[in-house]
C-alpha cells in the first residue's frame, strides 16, 4: 500500500506513468497534482479518471500551502515529480516561466515533503524525473553517462539542471531520500503537438508544411513513452536512494532520417503514394543555441535494474501514428483550444 503524489500527470509522460502504475499496482493510491497549463489535459487520463484509486488536484507546485494541504490530505508517502515547463522553444521566448515552475516549484515541493516527512525521512522517496539535456551537447561520438558533467545550454535545460542540483542538495543537507533519472526524447500518444513527432504527424495528415530547423542534421535518442514509464517504475521500486539513472532508447536518429521514416509510415497509412509527403518538408530558421546531438548510455539501468526498451523504433512509431490517427478529436481539441472549456466544465463538477 502506498500513497503516491505524481506531479504533472495530466501531461504527456505523467499520464503514462499513472496508467502504468494503476494497472500494475492496484493497491496504490495515486494523486495527480497538476496546474493544468496549456500542456496539461484532463482528457489524457479520461480512461482511468473514475478509478477509485486515482485522485486529481488542480494545484500549482509553486503554491506552498496548497501543495502542503494535498500532501497532508492523502498522507503522501512518496512523490514522483514530473510537473515542469518542458518545451525548449518556449523557454527561449519566456525563460522566467521556466525558472518559476522548474526551479522554484521543485524547491517548494521539496520543502513541503521535508516538512511532512521530517520525523521519518527514511521511509519515503522523492523521485525527480529529469532530462538528458542537462549534460549539454555531444560531438559526433560519445554518450552521456551519469558522470558526464552538467553543461546546460538552453533556459529549459538550465532550469532542469538547477532543479536536479537542488534535489541532490536536499539529500546531502537534510537527508531527503531522493532518486533521479535523466531521460532522452520521448515519443508516443498524448504528446502536445508542439514537439517534433506529434507536430509532424498532424501536419502530414493535414498536408501542412513540416518546419525543419537548420540543416536537419541534429541528432536525438528516441524512447517510446510507455518504456519510459516502465523505467520510472523500476527506478522508483528498485533504484538506490541518492542515485541517478540515465534512460535512453539505444536509438539515435538524425532529424531528417527520422522525418523520412515518419513520412514513409504516414504515407502508407494514409493511402498516399510512397514519398508524397516529402514535398511538405520546409527548411526554416534554426533554433537559437540548438544542441547538436544527445545520446544516452543507458547501461547502468540495464545492468542494475534489468530495464530495456520493449519495442523497436519502427514499432513504437507505428503505434504512435495509429493512436493520433484514431484520436482526431483529441488533436482537434488540443489544437483549437476547445479543451480549455472541457477543463472548466470538469472542474465545476469536482
Ligand atoms: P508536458 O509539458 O507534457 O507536461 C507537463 C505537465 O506539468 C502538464 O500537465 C502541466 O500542466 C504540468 N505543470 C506545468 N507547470 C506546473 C505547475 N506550476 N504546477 C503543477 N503542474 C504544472 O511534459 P512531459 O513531456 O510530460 O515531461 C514531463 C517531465 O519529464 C518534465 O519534467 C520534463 O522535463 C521531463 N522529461 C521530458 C522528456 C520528453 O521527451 N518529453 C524527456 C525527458 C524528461
Ligand atoms: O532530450 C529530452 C528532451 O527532449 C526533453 O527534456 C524535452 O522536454 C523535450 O521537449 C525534448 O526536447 P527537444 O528540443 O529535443 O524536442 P523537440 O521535439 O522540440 O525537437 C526535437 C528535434 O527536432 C530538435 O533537434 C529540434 C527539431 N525540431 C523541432 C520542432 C518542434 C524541428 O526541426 N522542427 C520543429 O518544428
Amino acid at each position: 500500500m502506498q500513497n503516491i503524489l505524481i506531479t504533472g500527470a495530466s501531461g504527456f509522460i505523467g499520464s503514462h506513468v499513472v496508467r502504468h502504475f494503476l494497472s500494475k499496482y492496484p493497491d496504490y493510491t495515486l494523486v495527480n497534482l497538476d496546474k493544468l497549463t496549456y500542456a496539461g489535459n484532463l482528457e489524457n487520463l479520461r480512461d482511468i479518471d473514475q478509478n477509485e484509486k486515482y485522485h486529481f488536484e488542480k494545484v500549482d507546485i509553486c503554491d506552498f500551502d496548497a501543495v502542503q494541504k494535498v500532501i497532508q490530505k492523502y498522507e503522501i508517502d512518496s512523490i514522483i515529480h514530473l510537473a515542469a515547463e518542458s518545451h525548449v522553444d518556449r523557454s527561449i521566448s519566456n525563460p522566467t516561466e521556466f525558472v518559476l515552475t522548474n526551479v522554484l516549484g521543485t524547491v517548494n515541493l521539496l520543502n513541503a515533503a521535508k516538512d511532512y516527512w521530517k520525523d521519518d525521512l527514511d521511509n519515503h522517496i522523492f523521485y525527480h524525473v529529469s532530462t538528458d539535456e542537462v549534460y549539454g551537447t555531444l560531438g559526433a561520438t560519445g554518450l552521456f553517462t551519469e558522470d558526464t558533467p552538467y553543461d546546460p545550454r538552453s533556459p529549459y535545460s538550465a532550469s532542469k539542471a538547477s532543479s536536479d542540483h537542488f534535489v541532490r542538495a536536499y539529500l546531502h543537507t537534510y537527508g531527503m531520500p531522493v532518486k533521479l533519472s535523466n531521460c532522452s526524447n520521448n515519443y508516443g500518444s498524448h504528446q502536445f503537438p508542439e514537439k517534433l513527432i506529434p507536430l509532424f504527424i498532424n501536419n502530414i495528415k493535414n498536408k501542412k508544411s513540416l518546419p525543419v530547423y537548420g540543416d536537419g542534421k541534429y541528432t536525438r535518442d528516441w524512447l517510446w513513452v510507455v518504456d519510459h514509464a516502465r523505467a520510472i517504475d523500476d527506478v522508483f521500486h528498485k533504484g538506490k536512494v541518492g542515485e541517478t539513472y540515465n534512460i535512453g532508447g539505444f536509438n539515435e536518429w538524425q532529424n531528417m532520417d527520422l522525418i523520412h521514416v515518419l513520412i514513409e509510415q504516414m504515407d502508407a497509412k494514409l493511402g498516399n503514394a510512397p514519398g508524397t509527403s516529402k514535398e511538405l518538408i520546409t527548411y526554416v530558421k534554426d533554433r537559437p543555441g540548438h544542441d547538436k546531438r544527445y545520446a544516452i548510455d543507458a547501461s547502468k539501468i540495464e545492468k542494475e535494474l534489468g530495464w530495456r526498451p520493449s519495442v523497436t523504433f519502427e514499432e513504437g512509431l507505428s503505434k504512435t501514428i495509429d493512436w493520433y490517427l484514431a484520436n482526431e478529436e483529441w488533436m482537434e481539441n488540443v489544437t483549437s483550444g476547445h479543451y480549455r472549456k472541457y477543463y472548466e466544465s470538469m472542474y465545476v463538477h469536482r
